[in-house]
């Protein structure tokens, strides 16, 4: 099966999936783009606007996350962009339960894609594929090296418009990554 078709079963799963639905409203949000992707943008969980178009990072955030891919040269067509969350969480912010199941529809993206370099949006990206609480304020711009990718931590695009300091970093490791691609490009 090629990888564009394993990804729409995937999402037909998700989009079937009893449990993350438990926990969960709206329309499932799978996730979206290339994927032949070379970079994965992992966040937290949709919000209102991305369960009602069924699409990732289409509010606020996700509008300044997109910016900031265009300032360093990325195509948010280029990329492949989900979360560990696929539904918006009925109590606002997803549980660590709602997040370790529904990390296993991610861990099942990230194989089929199989990008070089992820990018972890915070905690919950953190916790859900590090398996471990990350300290963002301190481990931003740090790089883990781990079956052959790399993952960036960074704060959620949410923080870093709320906090000028979270956006100040949040800036400056979108310019490790671009420096980073440009190594890794051919
Ligand atoms: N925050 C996320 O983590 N994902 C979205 O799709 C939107 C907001």
């Amino acid at each position: 099966m090629n990888k564009e078709k394993e990804l729409t079963k995937l999402a037909d799963e998700i989009a079937k999936c009893r449990l993350c639905r438990q926990w969960g409203e709206g329309k499932a949000v799978p996730g979206e783009g290339d994927p032949d992707a070379e970079i994965m943008f992992i966040g937290e969980a949709p919000g209102k606007e991305e369960a009602k178009a069924g699409r990732p990072f289409i509010g606020r955030s996700g509008k300044f996350l997109r910016e900031m891919m265009q300032e360093i040269g990325l195509d948010d067509r280029d990329v492949f962009i989900t979360s560990p969350v696929h539904y918006l969480p009925v109590r606002g912010t997803p549980s660590k339960e709602n997040i370790l199941h529904g990390r296993e529809h991610l861990f099942r993206q990230l194989a089929v894609i199989d990008p070089k370099t992820v990018v972890l949006l915070g905690n919950t990206a953190c916790l859900a594929v590090l398996d471990r609480k990350a300290q963002i304020t301190k481990e931003h711009g740090h790089v883990i090296e781990r079956d052959g990718r790399k993952y960036l931590i960074t704060f959620h695009p949410a923080s870093a418009m709320r906090f000028p300091a979270a956006k100040k970093a949040f800036i400056a490791d979108f310019k490790k990554l671009e420096r980073m691609l440009g190594k890794s490009r051919k």
